[in-house]
């Protein structure tokens, strides 16, 4: 069965870092109070770049990596919450930064299982022939829907995009078998109210409760449907939404052998885009190796969820 191979990654963040001792300067929390209930220490904030800008600059990185010629990409598609354009999608205009002539573009939004989501879409389409290289982003810049009056959400949200390269591969697949859907009955706990000034909301209990217990069968039935056991997982990359519920998951998995991105301590919630920004870094530092098989795992507003088993460029 032909199938797809993520070939290589690619990360950027702005450059502004914003510190839980500065957010305590602005609503009242603290550096303490924020790293016990959510790991997170410091986020990084776009000032003047827009996801668009974001989304590119990953990539380029991508792209420049896998080695292929822009014209090569047949398709991009950008997962996003937080862009305020609706057209021309982010993903033609990426396209237009990279010289990307004439690929298939268009935008996924399904919150930060988005990624996730992307990914299964782009492999879909490159096993049925529809596209043979794919340029597959998660970009947020959730500095735009941060309520910064806000304690309860305000320390979890940043900016920031991955993407990777995924290409056609007549052998068989690097990118397993997604394991995807909704809960449409929860989907007051994570939204974006007010309209066309949208704002982060969440109930943050309800989601935390949900997030360590619903999905631990759904990360097991994507290994199943990979053919491994979760022991047999070099690296686990699940949405980076909070310190504790990163964790959780990867002890009621059973991951052992497997290194876990931790990226949620440096650049809190980046929603899309901490799947395949957390991926990028773990391979990038060498500690998930090539070959390794890696859980990719998204969830959030929806509630969503989306994962998938790839094997490490
Ligand atoms: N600093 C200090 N105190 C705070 C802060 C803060 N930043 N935020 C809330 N508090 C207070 C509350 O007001 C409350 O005070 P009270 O007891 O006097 O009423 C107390 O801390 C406890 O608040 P909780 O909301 O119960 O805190 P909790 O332990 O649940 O932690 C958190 C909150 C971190 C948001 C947690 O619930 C969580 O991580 N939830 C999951 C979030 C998530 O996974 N989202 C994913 C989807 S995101 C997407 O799709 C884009």
């Amino acid at each position: 069965m032909p199938g797809s191979r993520i070939t290589a990654l690619g990360h950027h963040q702005p450059g502004k870092v914003l510190t839980n001792d500065d957010l305590a300067g602005l609503v009242d929390t603290s550096d303490e109070w924020i790293r016990q209930r959510t790991g997170i220490v410091t986020r990084r904030i776009a000032e003047t770049e827009s996801v668009t800008d974001l989304a590119a600059a990953a990539a380029g990185k991508a792209l420049a990596s896998s080695g292929l010629a822009p014209d090569e990409i047949d398709m991009v598609v950008v997962a996003t919450c937080s862009a305020m354009d609706r057209c021309p999608s982010i993903a033609t205009q990426v396209a237009g930064r990279l010289g990307v002539p004439s690929a298939v573009g268009f935008d996924v939004n399904n919150g930060c299982a988005g990624f996730c989501t992307a990914l299964a879409t782009a492999d879909h389409a490159l096993r049925a022939g529809a596209a043979r290289h794919a340029l597959v982003i998660g970009a947020e810049k959730m500095s735009d829907v941060t309520d910064w009056t806000d304690r309860s959400t305000c320390v979890l949200l940043g900016d920031g995009a991955g993407a990777a390269v995924l290409s056609h591969d007549p052998t068989g697949g690097g990118v397993g078998p997604v394991v995807w859907g909704s809960d449409p009955t929860r989907g007051h706990a994570v939204r974006l109210d007010d309209g066309w000034q949208p704002r982060f909301r969440q109930e943050g209990q309800t989601v935390f409760r949900w997030a360590t217990t619903a999905l631990v069968p759904i990360a097991e039935e994507a290994c199943r449907r990979a053919g491994i056991t979760p022991a047999e997982l070099g690296a686990v990359v699940t949405h980076q939404a909070n310190l504790r519920i990163v964790e959780a998951i990867t002890r009621r998995l059973g991951a052992d052998r497997a290194v876990v991105a931790r990226d949620v301590v440096d650049s809190g919630n980046t929603s899309a885009a901490s799947v395949p920004l957390a991926l990028a870094k773990l391979v990038e530092r060498g500690e998930a190796p090539s070959g390794a098989p890696a859980l990719l795992l998204g969830f959030g507003g929806g509630l969503s969820w989306a994962g998938q088993v790839v094997t490490c460029p």
